[in-house]
């Protein structure tokens, strides 16, 4: 699906992106003042998530799970529907989605609630070098406290993993995969449904971040067939401290909870107690119920708006930067340079100027770009830089956003090279 939904885009869609920032009112509210392409760090959000929250704490607020009141059984049941709305984005069971607070969080409990117990002296766990730092620190973590190895899977020169030069990736002492479905700094798209099969046939568990994919191109866990996939509200038009894990069944049963407190214990004595079963085991505490809530209306306004129409904009914006920033001279682009294998995100240095410099110059014309590590000092040090600038794409960037943007590249190369 991805595929066709890119070999469709060019850059004369008849998209309307006019309509679709019609829906962000802090866009509308900046009007020409702000070119916010720095989405891969966070999206902005549309009124349908502003009102979703502004509506439970008006209208269906109320303890979830904890009362036998009228206000109370409603807001525990708005709860689980936005549980089902998003299980059901992902093509995942109800109850096989937990709600976290982040990204982060997700991969974090799988370290410390399932691979933590399971991981031995010179076991191994494999990561990519483009992982993020949420991706990487809890197993790089587990792998010193534990003597095992932690073991890199390299990239090839267009940003795509060089799977074939892994040798023992799948051998019998690896534990774990934790692979990144779109890097945050190069848009790689990664294999992930061809690891996992691999993975599966050695009984490899592999943990999937997809943060930069779910929300932007279509994700089903049944398909890739991952144990773990996690994600997070915030960069898919929902609001921050939310965020989500998948986890397959016996994955579930298997792991953990990392918090124990209320509403996640069936029974209690003085020295032992039973936990409820998943996913309330994993949810431990008052839950998030504005944040649940703004989290579905983000995928309601997935579905009201065609994402896929809405994906293609994007990538015809992702080649139009890519082609833009070509022309430039003295400038290198990192990652694939077809936006078929790619997210809409890209990285760049101009060779003469730190990528603050750039950061600071677009900003101050209106531009908001990323420049930094970007969480993503293993790559980093791959690429032999400290930093980059990203710029990065959602359905409310305009193409003229481009421009903008290259206009500040200009300036920030005659200014400081
Ligand atoms: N992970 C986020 C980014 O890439 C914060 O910017």
């Amino acid at each position: 699906m991805l595929d066709e939904i890119v070999q469709n885009s060019s850059l004369d869609d008849t998209f309307e992106v006019e309509k679709i920032r019609a829906d962000f009112p802090l866009l509308m509210n900046a009007g020409d003042s702000l070119h916010y392409l720095d989405n891969a760090a966070t999206s902005q959000k549309p009124n349908a998530v502003i009102d979703a929250i502004s509506n439970c704490y008006s209208e269906h607020y109320g303890p979830v799970h904890r009362g036998l009141y009228p206000l109370a059984e409603e807001a525990s049941q708005h709860y689980e529907n936005a549980r089902t709305t998003l299980a059901k984005f992902i093509n995942a069971p109800d109850d096989q989605l937990i709600f976290t607070r982040s990204t982060t969080e997700s991969i974090n409990m799988v370290a410390q609630g399932w691979l933590r117990s399971r991981l031995s002296k010179g076991d191994q766990i494999w990561v990519t070098r483009m992982e993020h730092h949420a991706n990487y620190l809890p197993w790089q973590a587990l792998c010193n406290e534990n003597d095992a190895k932690l073991k890199i899977i390299e990239l090839r020169q267009d940003g795509s993993l060089d799977l074939d030069s892994c040798i023992g990736l799948y051998d019998s002492t690896t534990k774990l995969i934790a692979v990144t479905h779109t890097s945050n700094v190069l848009g790689t798209i990664n294999p992930v449904k061809e690891i996992c099969a691999k993975a599966a046939e050695q009984g490899i568990a592999v943990m999937v971040d997809a943060a930069q994919s779910v929300g932007h191109v279509p994700v089903d866990v049944i398909d890739i067939d991952c144990d773990f996939l996690a994600f997070s509200a915030h960069k898919m038009f929902g609001p921050t401290g939310i965020g989500a894990l998948y986890g397959k069944a016996e994955r579930l049963v298997e792991m953990e909870p990392l918090l124990l407190g209320g509403g996640m214990v069936d029974s209690i004595n003085e020295c032992n107690s039973v936990w409820m079963p998943y996913p309330a085991k994993f949810e431990a505490g008052s839950q998030n119920l504005a944040g649940a809530l703004g989290f579905a209306a983000a995928i309601n306004w997935l579905h009201e708006n065609d994402m896929a129409l809405m994906h293609k904009h994007v990538m015809g914006l992702t080649q139009y930067a890519l082609d833009s920033l070509s022309k430039l001279n003295s400038i290198e682009i990192y990652g694939p340079r077809n936006a078929q294998q790619r997210a809409g995100i890209v990285s760049f240095n101009l060779t003469d100027v730190h990528p603050h410099d750039v950061g600071q110059i677009a900003g101050e014309l209106g531009v908001a770009i990323r420049a930094g590590h970007h969480c993503c000092q293993p790559l980093m040090q791959y690429i032999g830089v400290a930093a980059t600038a990203r710029a990065s794409f959602a359905p409310y960037n305009s193409y003229s956003d481009i421009d903008v943007l290259i206009e500040a590249i200009n300036e920030a190369h005659s200014k400081f090279a």
